[in-house]
């Protein structure tokens, strides 16, 4: 297949004008346009980077605009090498009229999207804007609307990265919301619709930046944030670990490295009741026990992550005892759709840790609408067309046991450990109901009713004898599995292009 056009947009390439050296120091925003060029410097390998457009001014005239026309019109844009890999790249001048976006502006980002589905490169945005150009009306909206509606034409084809090293507002946010992974700068960013001066004006609440926007609010509850740095350098590196997981394009495979060895795998508590970081097991199974969690703080319950297992990258779908006991709910099941459907579209194999006790229940869950938010995971997986290995750590109950990427979902391979326990829920619950009548008899009787549900119904080798478990195998055994069975899986007939990556 070959790569699409943006049909409609100026999809074409643009001319290199000059190198990172332009900008005379008077020029209105020079200390900001340089500030982005050293922002891209300290993201792009060194010398690789070319720009286009320093020359490029906007056209307004209203408001003294004709007095304001910063050269680059707020914004750096070219194309560079990251790791040795060409990207296209653009970073946004918050020093010259506020990085707000403007048509030229708009057209110069417009044209790196363009370079990229051209180019098959990733697209990295560093991002500080106050978005649309107030001054620019229309124009600056319809420049937003051109690159969403680029984002979009990306999506699933191209990786897009957003770094928010600033206040960012409006379509600032809206088009990285559209992008693959947010990256936020904890120092410095902040991400929001309408800023706290708007909100102040049209509601009176007195709300700081950071209250509305920082990176806080969108690491752990608003899940906007896949990944929180320390300040710009540490966002920029983090840029560079991500893109080293993902290849250029769904035309290309996923880069490999050299394998290493994987850390210690943990014993993990016999007791169902017991809880351990399954962060812990995954270091355990990939490479040099690297593992770079997405969305960390956000939905807990459930932990994604990119690693690499005999030195190809992987997607790890964990459910995390540690927090809520592991249950799926409503926000775990967006961030597990978001991240399996970034992985397939990418070409990345999924591997899923399995120990859920199954649905969070109650009536927050089910108004809040854990039926079709819920159904979002269930779809990612069962859609998913690259390598899917399945090992059930401890616990795989209910709809849970079949969303976490069950064999019925069209999971590749299912491994489960010997003390682990598949079921359509736990032994008290069970009981409960298909013993109603025995305990209202002899109430004494639970512990053995327990037993003998367990053994009858639970136990991992009643599955492997129906085949929803390929096989049972010893911990020390899986990541031995999951190399051969992901070799084994390398040549699988996989659609390049597969589906876009839909915000969820
Ligand atoms: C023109 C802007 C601007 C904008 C900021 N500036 N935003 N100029 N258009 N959208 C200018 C300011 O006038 C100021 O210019 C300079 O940038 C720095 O702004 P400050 O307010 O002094 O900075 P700070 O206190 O850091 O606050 C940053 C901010 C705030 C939180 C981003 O500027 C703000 O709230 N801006 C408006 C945000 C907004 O509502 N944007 C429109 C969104 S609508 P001088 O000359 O004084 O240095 C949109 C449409 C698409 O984007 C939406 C799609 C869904």
């Amino acid at each position: 297949m070959t790569a699409p056009t943006l049909a409609g947009t100026n999809g074409h390439a643009p001319t290199a004008q000059s190198s990172n050296t332009r900008g005379s120091p008077n020029s209105p925003g020079s200390r900001g346009t340089r500030d982005a060029r050293e922002r891209i410097a300290g993201l792009v390998d060194p010398g690789s980077f070319v720009e286009f457009g320093s020359e490029a001014t906007h056209r307004a005239t209203a408001f003294g605009m004709e007095r304001r026309r910063p050269p680059g019109d707020a914004v750096v844009t070219g194309c560079a090498r990251i790791g040795e890999r060409p990207v296209a790249v653009f970073a946004q001048d918050p020093t010259s009229l506020g990085g707000s976006l403007g048509e030229t502006h708009a057209a110069k980002i417009e044209r790196m999207a363009g370079w990229a589905i051209r180019a098959r490169t990733p697209l990295v945005g560093l991002l500080d804007s106050g978005g649309a150009r107030i001054q620019e009306g229309v124009s600056a909206l319809d420049g937003y609307g051109r690159i969403f509606r680029a984002n979009v034409a990306l999506s699933g084809r191209i990786p897009q990265l957003s770094v928010v090293l600033g206040a960012c507002a409006g379509g600032a946010v809206y088009s990285p919301a559209l992008t693959d992974i947010v990256i936020m700068a904890r120092d410095r960013a902040s991400m929001f619709l309408t800023g706290p001066k708007v909100v102040k004006a049209v509601t009176h609440e007195d709300v700081t930046a950071d209250e509305l926007g920082g990176a806080d609010v969108h690491s752990r509850r608003s899940g906007v944030a896949h990944l929180v740095a320390d300040d710009a350098p540490h966002a920029l590196e983090l840029a560079r670990r991500v893109l080293s997981y993902l290849p250029g394009s769904c035309w290309e495979p996923a880069p490999r490295r050299e394998p290493a060895e994987p850390g210690p795998l943990p014993r993990i508590p016999e007791n169902q009741r017991h809880a351990y970081d399954v962060r812990t097991v995954i270091r355990g199974l990939a490479d040099a026990g690297d593992f770079l969690e997405l969305h960390e703080r956000f939905a807990r319950n459930l932990v994604v992550g990119f690693a690499r297992i005999e030195g190809g990258p992987v997607g790890f779908v964990a459910n995390q005892p540690q927090a809520l006991a592991g249950v799926l709910d409503i926000n775990s099941a967006e961030k597990g759709a978001r991240f399996v459907r970034l992985c397939d579209a990418f070409g990345i194999p999924l591997v899923a840790l399995v120990d859920t006790p199954g649905f969070l229940p109650g009536t927050g869950q089910e108004t809040g609408g854990v039926i079709r938010k819920g159904a979002k995971l269930l779809y990612a997986f069962a859609e998913a067309s690259v390598p899917r290995v399945t090992v059930v750590l401890r616990k795989a109950f209910g709809g849970a046991y079949i969303v976490m990427n069950s064999k019925s979902l069209g999971a590749d391979a299912v491994v489960a450990w010997p003390n682990s326990q598949l079921a359509v829920m736990g032994a008290q619950g069970a009981v409960d109901v298909i013993y109603r009548r025995e305990l209202e008899a002899e109430p004494g009787r639970r512990d053995e009713l327990t037993s003998h549900y367990e053994a009858e119904a639970m136990a991992p080798g009643i599955a492997a004898a129906r085949l929803s478990v390929d096989e049972v195998i010893e911990p020390e055994d899986t990541r031995r599995f999951l190399a051969e069975t992901l070799r084994g899986l390398a040549g699988a007939d996989v659609p390049r292009f597969r589906h876009d990556n839909l915000p969820q």
